[in-house]
């Protein structure tokens, strides 16, 4: 059930948008191959939608949950069943909503498939699942008219906490009088056991911000990256960006005692020190759990790991190698993209963000899905949709991704597991022939430098439309998104299920008023 209470996750009390009452809403656990059934019924008082970041979808296009691309958004006061199966995939997911910036106010959560088969699974005794996340005092609905004002030079906007967990603490005596806020809320705490070993599920579920996490004193084992096992590595800080996943296994093996858990936004990659919305922040960017040991008593004193990496770049590539290959990308390339991105204002002086020049806007109340299967053709498709049409069966298709402004973008791609071939930075120019086609390295979120450029490729074995998109949502109100219509010939023989088609019956979006 999605509704709106108040809640204070760092103290200051809010409404949020809440999967059943909380946030982050329950963790929703299966087994590899189990069929997931998840009854949404939609109390916001706002339309919704739920997307499952990283499920394949195969064969389940429409409940993939993009407005717009692939269902109508469910209106309030309507339940729609999202019905999926697992497959094959296993690990760690996350799911929130795709519709505007509506994840930003709470809903969204974890969602974790368990492998009987994992490699790893006599590495460790048991399992925590940590989200971090960005906080926002106010609304999006509140904070979006400023983002897309006219003359806004699109400046992101500054957080008021750093979550982990759903849990922080704010500065009470910055807040504005009147406000209901309590000093000291209790952080997220995780148990241990002295000598035993735990595996850490973690998913940076945020709307914008790189996290760095780290247990002081303690070590971080890299094995799982996006569901796709790695060959172990240790590290002992881990960059997140917005809509990565990592499970590493750390060995309860210090003095029992109590350690700072910390999910550190890395304010060097958001570049808006000068931004005028939530100007007066009185933001710590430094978010806090604690790992605690049984037995132990007083807070934690424990020291900070001073390993440095380079700021704004995903965890190095010496960590994500697969221990066996997951999909071969050799062969010969059935399809080529190359875009870039660039930022532009339009007519109306309001900011916009292009892919090769179009800037992407969901056509709610007629999802492409719908359009294909009542046997539109795709070529016809409105150039505002940024539509990539992929024919070719079992095709390889190759993405090569340039940056034209100095941001990095958190980019994923719904329905897939991608190879990466190449992230390259300013200057930098890729080269074919040293593409690593037989075991590259494969996930769904990866961040493009600024002014960089990345080089992907992935098999055209999905019929659907996926979207492609920067995970920093203020970027998708902006516009950048593309959609993939994948094997449009297989896909419109489908009969998408009544209960979503006549989402678009009762929806009629722009009726009502976004709150
Ligand atoms: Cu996390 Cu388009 O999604
Ligand atoms: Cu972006």
């Amino acid at each position: 059930m999605l509704k709106k209470v108040k809640l204070s996750p760092d103290g200051f009390e809010r409404t949020v948008w809440s999967v059943n009452g909380q946030h982050p809403g329950p963790i929703i656990q299966a087994n590899k191959g189990d069929r997931i059934v998840v009854n949404v019924t939609n109390n916001f008082g706002d339309h919704a939608t739920i997307h499952w970041h990283g499920m394949f979808q195969n064969g389940t296009n429409w409940y993939d949950g993009v407005p717009g691309q692939t269902q109508c958004p469910i209106p309030n006061h309507v339940s729609l069943i999202y019905d999926f199966s697992t497959a094959d995939q296993h690990g760690t997911y996350w799911y929130h909503s795709h519709f505007f910036a509506q994840y930003l106010d709470g809903l969204r959560g974890s969602l974790i498939v368990h492998d009987p088969d994992d490699p790893y699974l006599k590495d460790y005794d048991f399992e925590y699942v940590v989200s971090l996340s960005e906080w926002h005092h106010n609304t999006t609905g509140a904070i979006l008219p400023l983002f897309e004002a006219p003359g806004y030079a699109g400046l992101r906007p500054i957080p008021d906490s750093p979550l982990i967990s759903g849990r922080g603490r704010y500065n009470c005596t910055a807040a504005p009088p009147g406000s209901k806020c309590k000093s000291d809320p209790p952080l997220a705490v995780y148990n241990v056991k002295k000598n035993k070993k735990y595996r850490f599920r973690i998913i940076n579920s945020a709307g914008d911000a790189v996290f760095v996490f780290s247990i002081d004193q303690h070590k971080l084992k890299v094995i799982e990256t996006e569901g796709v096992y790695v060959k172990p590595t240790i590290i002992e800080k881990l960059p997140i960006n917005v809509g990565q996943r990592y499970s590493v296994i750390v060995e309860a093996n210090q003095p029992i005692g109590n350690y700072w858990i910390r999910g550190t936004l890395d304010k060097r990659c958001t570049p808006n020190n000068n931004a005028t919305i939530n100007s007066n922040s009185a933001i710590d960017w430094n978010g806090l759990g604690i790992l605690h040991y049984e037995g132990a008593k007083h807070e934690p004193k424990s020291k900070e790991s001073n390993e440095t990496f380079t700021p704004c770049r995903d965890l190095d590539q010496k960590h994500l190698q697969p221990i066996h290959p997951v999909t071969k990308f050799d062969g010969h390339l059935t399809d080529f993209i190359n875009a870039t991105i660039t930022f532009a204002p339009d007519d109306d002086n309001i900011l916009r963000a292009l892919i090769n020049g179009s800037s992407f806007v969901p056509q709610m109340n007629d999802p492409t899905l719908n359009k294909i299967t009542r046997q539109f053709p795709p070529q016809n498709l409105p150039k505002e949709q940024n539509s990539l049409i992929f024919n070719n069966k079992n095709g390889i298709v190759e993405i090569e991704l340039w940056n034209n402004n100095p941001a990095t973008h958190p980019f994923h791609m719904h329905g897939h597991l991608f190879g990466v071939m190449f992230v390259g930075e300013q200057g930098q120019k890729p080269d074919r022939s040293k593409y690593n086609t037989k075991n590259p390295i494969v996930r769904d979120t990866i961040s493009l430098p600024g002014n960089g450029v990345l080089v992907v490729r992935f098999i055209s074995d999905n019929p659907g439309i996926w979207a492609f998109h920067c995970h920093i949502e203020w970027h998708v109100e902006l516009g950048m998104v593309m959609e993939f219509v994948e094997l449009p010939n297989i896909l419109k023989k489908k009969v998408i299920p009544n209960d979503v088609v006549s989402l678009c019956i009762e929806s009629d979006f722009q009726k009502n008023k976004r709150s």
